[in-house]
């Protein structure tokens, strides 16, 4: 460990604190450093949040983690009517800022995405803000905050909005583009990997904390059965390894009826060349994304890596993905762990996913760009799967290079060797994870945040 490097990651988190009254409530995206981030870096992400969330727990600080989850529930009541529909109430905002009017006093500005570059809608907020509210639970055995009939009421809302009867035949969770930590057009509408790992985790949170009562009871046991039938069919549609491959290669097709086995119509035409070469034996993953026709070959870590942690993926299939990050090393951690999706798309699939996006180009950014706050999330599925040394090995890379380069946002080139173009410096959940990530190295109790004692999973 690099004692320099934590004290300097250290800095940056405390230096990002958000106040509003006096209280902290939360940290910024980037401390400023040269007057050129975006204009909404100066606001507290909630998926942002997390990793510094986690820290501050682990560290027997917990106020500002109550204080940032009380604010954004009561942020809700800042909904507005957008093109003439009312956004759901339980939809949490992406982010908050704290401003300042003409007489000196302090008001907090949510972002439900009617301030985001796309007006992406921000998916995954509710489902970190009920995973956190569990960790928070866990970490402090404070009950009272769960307790309170609000928060109560604000669980039921978002069980509501995400376990409604909609036109679905799925059991995942369809959702528009840039929803999640790719908040922009990257062809990750419908079913992405992410939101499923997250919906999961968030179902599982909200079993555990939301009370059974005459109001609750139906939608819990409504969660509960989704919540089997959801990792029932992640498990058993979006696993790919060697032998799933073969079967897709040799796919029937368009068959009709209950008995089919190619359900969603997967063409095996579409199976992309980069993958037939580049899987290896004795390893798989969770494809990034499944629909009618449509299966999303790429693999996308955040999903993975949270499937992991919140148990969604067997013994047997969260030692593969650990697997194929070790045969596969180069690509998909590199020189600054880790890639956020790979294989980057290019040419004229590059322009009609991403609608041309500069910030998007191969290699770069969402398109196959290295983040390094993904550390925390490998080392956490590293620990829990029993490969501690690829954690130790991940951590070394970082050690060297993110302190000397200011704690950069993102990395470019296929092998992550160089700092993102437009890249924020000072970004504080690269300094977050990276802190996350050794506490997660050192002490693999931290991991129990996450999911239960029983769920941990030796090495195979
Ligand atoms: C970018 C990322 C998003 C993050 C935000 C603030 O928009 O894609 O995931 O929350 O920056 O860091």
């Amino acid at each position: 460990m690099n004692a320099d490097a934590l004290a300097s990651a250290y800095e940056l988190l405390h230096s990002s604190v958000m106040t509003c009254g006096g209280e902290p409530v939360g940290t910024v995206a980037a401390v400023a450093t040269y007057g050129a981030e975006a204009e909404n870096y100066h606001d507290c992400f909630v998926r942002d949040f997390v990793p510094s969330a986690l820290v501050f727990l682990a560290d027997g600080q917990p106020a500002i983690v109550r204080n940032f989850l009380r604010t954004v529930l009561k942020l809700r009541s800042q909904h507005q009517r957008i093109h003439g529909h009312q956004i759901e109430p339980a939809v949490l905002p992406a982010s908050f800022r704290v401003t300042t009017d003409e007489t000196g006093r302090e008001r907090i500005r949510a972002d439900f995405g009617d301030h985001a570059i796309g007006r992406v809608a921000p998916v995954d907020a509710m489902m970190w803000w009920v995973i956190l509210l569990n960790i928070y639970c866990r970490a402090t055995g404070d009950k009272a905050l769960a307790a309170e009939p609000e928060v109560q009421r604000a669980l039921r809302g978002v069980l509501e909005l995400t376990l409604r009867e909609g036109f679905e035949v799925f059991p995942t969770l369809l959702v528009p583009d840039g929803s999640f930590m790719i908040d922009r057009r990257m062809g990750v509408y419908g079913h992405p990997l992410e939101i499923q790992s997250l919906f999961y985790g968030m179902l599982v949170s909200a079993i555990e904390l939301l009370r059974d009562t005459p109001e609750s009871h139906t939608l819990l046991a409504l969660a509960e059965k989704r919540t089997n039938m959801l990792r029932n069919y992640v498990q058993l549609f979006y696993w790919l390894d060697m032998e799933r491959l073969n079967e897709i290669h040799r796919y029937r097709t368009e068959e009709f009826g209950s008995g089919s086995i190619n359900m969603l119509n997967i063409y095996p035409e579409s199976i992309p060349d980069w993958v037939v070469d580049w899987l290896p034996p004795r390893s798989g993953y969770l494809v990034g994304n499944l629909g009618p026709g449509r299966m999303d070959f790429r693999f996308f870590a955040l999903g993975n890596l949270l499937a992991i942690i919140f148990g969604i993926t067997s013994p047997r299939e969260g030692q593969g993905i650990m697997r194929l990050y070790q045969d596969r090393w180069d690509d998909l951690i590199g020189n600054m762990p880790a890639k956020l999706v790979y294989p980057a798309v290019a040419g004229k699939e590059w322009v009609f996913m991403t609608g041309s996006d500069p910030k998007n180009v191969p290699w770069s950014y969402h398109n196959g760009g290295n983040w390094p706050v993904l550390i925390w999330a490998f080392v956490a599925a590293a620990m829990k799967t029993g490969r501690g040394d690829l954690a130790q090995l991940a951590l070394d890379g970082a050690d060297r290079a993110l302190p000397q380069a200011k704690w950069p946002e993102y990395y470019d080139g296929r092998a992550g060797n160089l700092i993102g173009r437009r890249a924020h410096l000072n970004q504080v959940w690269s300094a977050a994870g990276y802190i996350l990530g050794h506490k997660l190295a050192e002490d693999e109790t931290l991991l129990d945040l996450f999911c239960a004692v029983d769920q941990r999973e030796a090495a195979g």
